[in-house]
């Protein structure tokens, strides 16, 4: 009988031992050996593949390119972060922080799943009582849910491969392990093989399956990252536990459009979509205050307002302080100083906080402009007009560059009954086109602020 071996292999250069030791003798990296299933040994590469016959090229016009069905999950916001809802066969990985409510969500997805094909939700975690109660908590009609406590990745399997599931859950991947190896549950050699399994039966049995993943404290170790390039998605819950909005990015998606967002408001009844969220991340202000300025990002396939507000304080420290919040550090280092190069602004003295009301996290440089005017609005002391919109990607040479999907944001602005925009001058539509929304162009940062 063929036994199968493991090994230990290093992880910063791929080095093979037959035991763990503290340094990787090939490359001298330290505690990165990490025991692996052993490769199987090298035959006579031609004997090994040979049966006779070739396998045959195709050219890629001859493929045919089916589109794939999609399963909804019944929750809107979820399907739009899929790309338009489950793909059958695929592996998606749901990260998040302990609590943030990724089996809360799940739940609710195959409850809704199951009203129409058999579904398979595996808990790790929690009792099956403690599923239960959720479920009744949720007030869905959970009854054809099947439900397996498990951890034993080919135990899960075997089960899989009776019940033919069309969707599969596996909460969490931390807490499943495969026999093959003898590192604890959780280790990274336990989490990329029992991964590594359930894919290849993904993609085998045509089962769509939801890969439930801890964020651990140190982010990267033992955590869902170590798992990305395995699966086709990877979604996480990105903002904090602190609010009552939980918002999924896509981080990556073979079946759809990447940093898609779906934002999820959480009540006693489980996560509740939010169909409009431009109306939850803004503040309406009684009186219009000053550091705060609305701006339109478009995270994935659709136009958000966000507000932003900054707040510049002069500084007690040598080194003035920087923060952003929801928002790249250095990236508001970089437009002080081109404030301060092209508009003649001196913030060197004062502390300056940027913060995104609601806990948004924005990868997009169009709220550049946005983020110089509410810090000279907090700097000054001074309110921008309430219905006022502000976006465009700012350069170093204090030039304010265009963004993608002008037309649509200022749009969604008009939508939302704001009266002006102060946007890039090639953003800025052509005469004639009705908006709703009067629009003032400015191709330099100057000219923004002389405006203002
Ligand atoms: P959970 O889904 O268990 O988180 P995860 O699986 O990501 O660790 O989330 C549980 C949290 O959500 C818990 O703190 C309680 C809260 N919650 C509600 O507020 N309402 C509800 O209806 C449910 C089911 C949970
Ligand atoms: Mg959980």
């Amino acid at each position: 009988m063929n036994k199968v071996r493991s090994e230990y292999r290093c992880d910063a250069c791929g080095a093979r031992a037959p035991k763990w030791a503290g340094q990787c003798v090939d490359c001298g990296a330290w505690n990165t050996l990490v025991e692996a299933l052993a490769a199987p040994t090298a035959r006579n590469p031609r004997a090994a593949t040979w049966t006779g016959t070739l396998p045959t090229v195709q050219t890629l016009s001859g493929v045919a390119a089916a589109e794939t069905p999609r399963i909804s999950t019944g929750i809107g916001e979820l399907d739009r972060v899929l790309g338009g809802g489950l793909v059958a066969g695929s592996v998606t990985l749901i990260g998040g922080d302990p609590g943030i409510g990724k089996s809360t969500l799940l739940l609710q997805a195959v409850v809704h799943c199951a009203q129409e094909r058999p579904v398979l939700y595996v808990t790790g975690e929690e009792s099956p009582a403690q599923v239960a109660l959720r479920a009744s908590r949720l007030g869905a009609d959970a009854g054809p849910v099947q439900l397996l406590a498990e951890t034993c990745v080919e135990r899960v399997i075997e089960t899989a491969l009776a019940a033919k599931p069309a969707v599969l859950v596996v909460d969490s991947i931390q807490t499943t392990f495969t026999e093959t190896l003898q590192s604890a549950p959780g280790a990274v050699a336990q989490l990329r093989e029992s991964a590594a399994q359930l894919v290849r039966f993904a993609k085998q049995s045509g089962t769509a399956v939801f890969l439930v993943g801890h964020v651990t404290k140190e982010g990267t170790i033992a955590g869902p990252r170590v798992l990305e390039h395995m699966v086709d998605t990877v979604l996480y819950f990105e903002n904090d536990l602190g609010s009552r909005y939980r918002v999924i990015r896509a981080v990556k998606n073979r079946f759809g459009a990447v940093n898609e967002l779906g934002v999820f408001a959480m009540t006693d009844a489980g996560l509740k979509e939010v169909a409009n969220p431009s109306a939850i991340f803004l503040s309406r202000h009684e009186q219009p205050v000053a550091g705060s300025v609305i701006t339109v990002v478009r995270e994935g396939s659709r136009p958000m307002l966000v507000e932003l507000q900054a707040l510049v304080d002069a500084s007690p420290l040598h080194n003035p302080r920087r923060m952003a919040l929801g928002f790249e550090q250095n990236r508001l280092v970089m437009l002080l100083a081109v404030l301060h190069r092209h508009a003649g602004v001196v913030m060197s003295d004062q502390d300056v906080f940027v913060n995104m009301v609601g806990g948004i996290r924005v990868t997009e440089t169009s709220v550049d402009l946005a983020v110089l005017l509410a810090a000279l609005s907090s700097y000054r002391d001074r309110p921008l007009p309430p219905d006022l919109v502000v976006f465009g990607e700012v350069g170093l040479a204090g030039e304010v560059r265009p963004v993608p999907h002008g037309e649509e944001r200022l749009r969604e602005a008009a939508k939302h009954g704001f009266k002006r925009a102060l946007v890039p001058a090639a953003n800025a539509p052509r005469k004639g086109s009705k908006i709703g929304i009067k629009v003032e162009g400015v191709a330099r940062l100057a000219d923004a602020l002389s405006l203002i």
